[in-house]
């Protein structure tokens, strides 16, 4: 494979952690980001291990409920020859003697999805920038003490969207920046991604004494009937149709199929069968919810979550607009431009994307090598370490947290509802119409 083929088809894949070694990132500079980690499991990791590479980072602190994470942490730590943080551990509420240190000034929080806000809020009111891993909250309640504690303290929080930074993801926010879509009409996304040997590990176990995300993501799907993780895919089409800054999020309705995916899983899987004991869960989650956003521009975005059933991932892409469309799933990415295509047939992507590559990827992509899911965490990971070094504002901020992660509550609603419509709350009290784009405008972060 070539290598510009290799990078796109890597970029696209997405989802597998690479692990070509990456270059020290960096001039060495006296301002460094001092950053703490709440959670150093899967993800908290992966953070850790690009900020590891950098030369204007220094860890202080990390906390984890998690011996082992702690060691493994501990040991990337000292390969990289990073001085010793100090550990926070014991309990579920160290982390708030860590976010009291007077030598941090950021922290990533990379936990299960109950614990984002409450440690999102704490760790604002103490006076440290969040970078807060997906989704950011669960609730409409979480979502407004987001926003809320950000205007009170006016510290900011990241949501560390990494499928912003995708490199095909990038380019096509190029293609809608330079107008090649014309009037933006209509998006598709998801989160398509057979989560099945994640929810249940080893086996078919899940909860205490599971492996990984299975210990707290599976009793997700017993509670909760609805969109549990829209970020992914609307993270990038907000960006797109500049969501909190001259367009919003009106209202949205949602749908959800019945559950069969999980409890077929168990008893088909070797070590399960229909008299274990877990084949007798009834899952609330339906195995597809299907979310239909309007927005104040008249646009309209269907979002996927299909987590349960057996698939290749896709984020299922759509963006089309007066004059073009794109599309992308998991090996074919192909544009249609009025005028520039030929009449009525798909071009592939590849020279489009080209093209129209981001100004960040065209900078950083020898640097980005080998960091996660294709590169694009880098460029996450880079910008919350700009904005904290540099004291700006964050570029995917609370108001976004909120506005996104809101589509689980409102969607379980929509839901409970059997479809009603629901209105999803203005987070920016009409700031939305004088706010301006601000995500990935150059090649600084
Ligand atoms: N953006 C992405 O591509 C991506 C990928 C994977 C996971 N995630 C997100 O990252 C988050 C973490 O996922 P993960 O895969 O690392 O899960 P994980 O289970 O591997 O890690 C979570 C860690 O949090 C720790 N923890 C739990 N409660 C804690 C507490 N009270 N105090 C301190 N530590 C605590 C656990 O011990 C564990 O080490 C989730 O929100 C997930 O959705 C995002």
């Amino acid at each position: 494979m070539k290598r510009r083929d290799f990078i796109w088809s890597s970029a696209l894949a997405g989802l597998a952690l690479s692990t070509t070694p990456m270059q020290m990132f960096g001039a060495s500079t006296d301002k460094k980001a001092k950053i703490g980690f709440i959670g150093v499991g899967g993800r908290g990791r992966s953070h850790l291990r690009n900020l590891l590479l950098r030369k204007d980072v220094e860890i202080p602190a990390i906390c984890d409920i998690d011996p082992e994470a702690i060691n493994e942490s501990l040991a990337m730590i000292a390969k990289q020859g990073f001085p010793k943080p100090e550990v926070y551990s014991g309990s579920e509420l160290a982390w708030q003697k860590m976010v009291e240190r007077d030598d941090l000034e950021g922290v990533i929080i990379s936990t299960p999805w109950l614990w984002h806000t409450p440690m999102a809020v704490g760790t604002m009111k103490a006076g440290k920038y969040v970078g807060l891993e997906v989704s950011a909250a669960i609730t409409l309640e979480e979502c407004w003490d987001l926003v809320n504690t950000y205007e009170a303290t006016k510290v900011p929080v990241m949501i560390l969207e990494n499928v912003c930074y995708r490199r095909d993801v990038m380019a096509v926010l190029q293609m809608v920046r330079e107008n090649l879509f014309g009037e933006l009409i209509h998006f598709r996304c998801g989160y398509q991604h057979d989560l099945r040997g994640v929810k249940f590990s080893p086996g078919v176990t899940f909860g205490e004494g599971a492996e990984g995300e299975a210990r707290w993501r599976t009793q997700h799907s017993i509670t909760q009937n609805g969109d549990v993780y829209p970020t992914h895919g609307l993270g990038p089409i907000a960006t797109y149709c500049n969501i909190n800054r001259g367009n919003r999020f009106v209202s949205l309705t949602s749908t959800a199929t019945k559950a069969r995916g999980l409890h077929e899983y168990i008893i088909n899987h070797k070590d399960g069968g229909i008299n274990h004991p877990n084949a007798n869960i009834e899952w609330k989650l339906g195995d597809v919810i299907t979310t239909t956003i309007t927005t104040a521009m008249g646009e309209s975005i269907i979002v996927t979550h299909d987590c349960n059933l057996p698939r290749p991932y896709s984020l299922g892409f759509r963006v089309q607009g007066t004059k073009g469309i794109t599309e992308f799933d998991m090996h074919t990415r192909r544009v249609y431009v009025e005028g520039k295509s030929p009449m009525h047939e798909w071009e592939d992507f590849k020279a489009y994307g080209e093209k129209y590559d981001h100004p960040l990827w065209r900078k950083y992509s020898q640097t980005s090598e080998g960091a996660g899911h294709g590169g694009m965490d880098f460029y996450v990971d880079h910008a919350f370490v700009e904005i904290v070094k540099r004291k700006l504002e964050a570029p995917l901020d609370a108001y976004d947290a909120a506005a996104w992660s809101s589509i689980t509550p409102l969607s379980e609603m929509s839901i409970a509802e059997g479809g009603e419509p629901v209105a999803v709350p203005d987070f920016t009290r009409g700031q939305w119409m004088l706010r301006k784009p601000v995500f990935a405008l150059n090649d600084d972060f």
